[in-house]
């Protein structure tokens, strides 16, 4: 019978999954898309859709769909399993894990808390004052926590969860041998991942002196405030579509603009852009606006993305609303004709900054000249690309009076794309065996045959030449995409998928000859090692006068050397 993992394996294709998150285009055999793990400028990433793996020649990841989906999502093999199997009709032959037990117990929770606001007529108020229809309740499955304590028992005991599995989520809480629930008194949106899963909540308290106006629910492997996109679940598509995405930073600005049609936009917890979050968005798009309040703060923090953004060649624009008014009071007011109006006044980041700070300081005199010249000149420095920094050169001279090589910079050393360097343990050849192998697993006799593996010394080498013959035995077939999943360790993963490209575009005879030469190399280290020994045994039996053994060492030579003569 067939895992579900082989099941699962063979009705996916990795390129239909891949594309959903990273741009593919075709390159030979092959599909080359800019790598999702590490940042880079030209393609590494590369696809194989004949052997279902991916491998990126930058920062050395490799792996089958389901490693794809588990580094990309941060998941485990089996929630990765799960999702996907869910997704492609695929029975589940095994149970379930902790963290989807924590997935379920925030799922129960919206549940609860969902049931609760229709029930309250205080919130539901507050909803409606607030332009919350109860179809946007629905839609993002909005809910409350009120104050009663029986309710969260009765919740508790009639969830179906496991108490300490609904106390691992950090939200219910027991103080005094008594429940309580962080959200008490607050709104509850659910934030929900790219795979419409729930990992955390936001709170709004809707008592006039609540304080703090919003709390999150606590960190946790599956939540972190500083890589969550809101909304991602619901806009993804639309990002992909517009190959655009605004950014804005808080959850009510993000239902605003959302029910009033602006659909390629994520939130994010109030923070501003993380390097995750970029890293992640740069899936989808590599053209991101910001939409921020127009005061100081958040210009800064516009401003120290711009080295990231340059290097990650995103287009960081900024759309910044009149009047200190936040994307959704903004809304309210202009209505999306409004709003389309400052969308299309949108400026790229460095040059909202050159506006700002020549209304701020200005270039009458001296001091202010030198005051705008310090506060641009940085950033200017920040951009990586060529053109780009030459252009903003221009443009401060222009505007200064300044001549541009007085601006000048020396050029900057830069370093190499992706962590080199550590990864190449194994020798080239011995890993370009292993990719033979997996192309020509029949030859995988002979290796054992010849007792190849007792004169490799590389121990992950050894590791995966053992398995290949263990599972070529079992299964009577090499699929790499299979074959990875009986891998213990992550490096091993790596090195199987690395070697697999690496042989590529060999041919057939290719590939034997790869073999047949490494056998025969080995061989021939094999013996020279045996005769190494068996002078230095003859030297000592020398020493001793040990007859006996001198003629017995001599015919082992003679032997040694006559194997050594047929096999060369
Ligand atoms: P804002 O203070 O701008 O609130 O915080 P807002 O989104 O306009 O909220 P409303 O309209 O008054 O309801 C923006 C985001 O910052 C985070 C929240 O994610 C919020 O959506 N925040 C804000 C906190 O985490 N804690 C706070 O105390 C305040
Ligand atoms: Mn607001």
């Amino acid at each position: 019978m067939r895992s579900t993992l082989e099941e699962l394996l063979n009705k996916v294709n990795i390129v239909d999954i891949v594309s959903q998150h990273v741009k593919l285009r075709k390159s030979g055999k092959d599909f080359l898309g800019l790598c999702p793990f590490h940042n880079e400028k030209t393609p590494s990433f590369t696809v194989s859709i004949e052997k279902q793996i991916y491998y990126c020649f930058g920062c050395h990841e490799g792996g089958n769909v389901i490693n794809f989906l588990m580094k990309l999502e941060n998941m485990t093999f089996q929630e990765t399993l799960e999702n996907l199997a869910h997704e492609y009709g695929v029975e589940i032959k095994k149970g379930g894990t902790k963290r989807s037990n924590s997935f379920d117990a925030m799922l129960k929770l919206a549940d609860f808390y969902h049931h609760n606001l229709k029930d309250t007529k205080l919130a539901r108020e507050y909803c409606a004052r607030r332009g919350i229809t109860s179809d946007i309740i629905d839609e993002f499955k909005i809910g409350y926590s009120d104050r009663s304590r029986l309710k969260i028992q009765t919740f508790m005991k009639n969830s179906g969860i496991p108490r300490d599995v609904l106390l691992n989520t950090g939200i219910l809480r027991v103080k005094d041998s008594d429940v309580y629930d962080i959200f008490m008194g607050r709104l509850v949106i659910p934030i929900f991942d790219v795979n419409k899963k729930i990992i955390g909540f936001g709170g709004r308290t809707i008592e006039k002196e609540g304080f703090p106006k919003y709390i999150n629910s606590p960190e946790s492997p599956i939540f972190s405030k500083g890589t969550t996109l809101f909304g991602i679940d619901k806009t993804r598509k639309y990002i992909t579509e517009k190959n655009e995405v605004f950014i804005v930073e808080g959850y009510f600005d993000f239902i605003a603009l959302y029910t009033a049609g602006l659909k390629n936009i994520v939130s994010t917890l109030g923070t501003s852009v993380t390097e995750t979050q970029l890293t992640r968005l740069r899936n989808y798009t590599d053209n991101i606006t910001l939409m921020l309040d127009g005061d100081e703060a958040g210009i800064k923090s516009a401003l120290k993305l711009i080295g990231r953004l340059s290097d990650m060649d995103i287009n960081g624009n900024m759309v910044v609303l009149p009047d200190s008014h936040d994307p959704d009071s903004f809304i309210k007011k202009e209505g999306i004709e409004g709003l389309n109006r400052v969308i299309n006044a949108k400026k790229p980041i460095m040059d909202y900054y050159f506006d700002y700070c020549m209304a701020k300081w200005g270039v009458e005199t001296l001091e202010n000249k030198n005051h705008f010249i310090k506060s641009v000149l940085p950033f200017i420095e920040d951009i990586r690309s060529g053109v780009k920094k030459r252009l903003y050169i221009k443009r401060l001279s222009e505007l200064t009076g300044v001549e541009e090589h007085h601006f000048r910079e020396e050029p900057r050393e830069r370093t190499t794309e992706g962590p080199s360097g550590h990864f190449i343990s194994s020798s080239m050849i011995e890993r370009r065996v292993i990719g033979a192998l997996m192309g020509k697993p029949g030859m995988l006799g002979i290796l054992k045959e010849r007792e190849v593996i007792n004169y490799i010394k590389d121990a992950e080498i050894k590791e995966i030449l053992l398995n290949m013959c263990e599972f070529f035995d079992k299964k009577g077939s090499m699929e790499v995409n299979n074959f990875i999943n009986v891998l213990e360790k992550d490096s091993l993963r790596v090195l199987v998928t690395n070697a697999v490209f690496d042989v590529a575009g060999y041919e057939d005879n290719e590939l034997e000859m790869v073999l047949l030469d490494y056998f025969k190399h080995v061989e021939k280290k094999s013996t020279k090692d045996e005769l190494k020994k068996i002078t230095e045994r003859l030297f000592e039996a020398e020493k001793r006068g040990d007859d006996k053994e001198i003629v017995e060492l001599l015919n082992e030579k003679k032997k040694v050397l006559a194997f050594f003569k047929t096999n060369q």
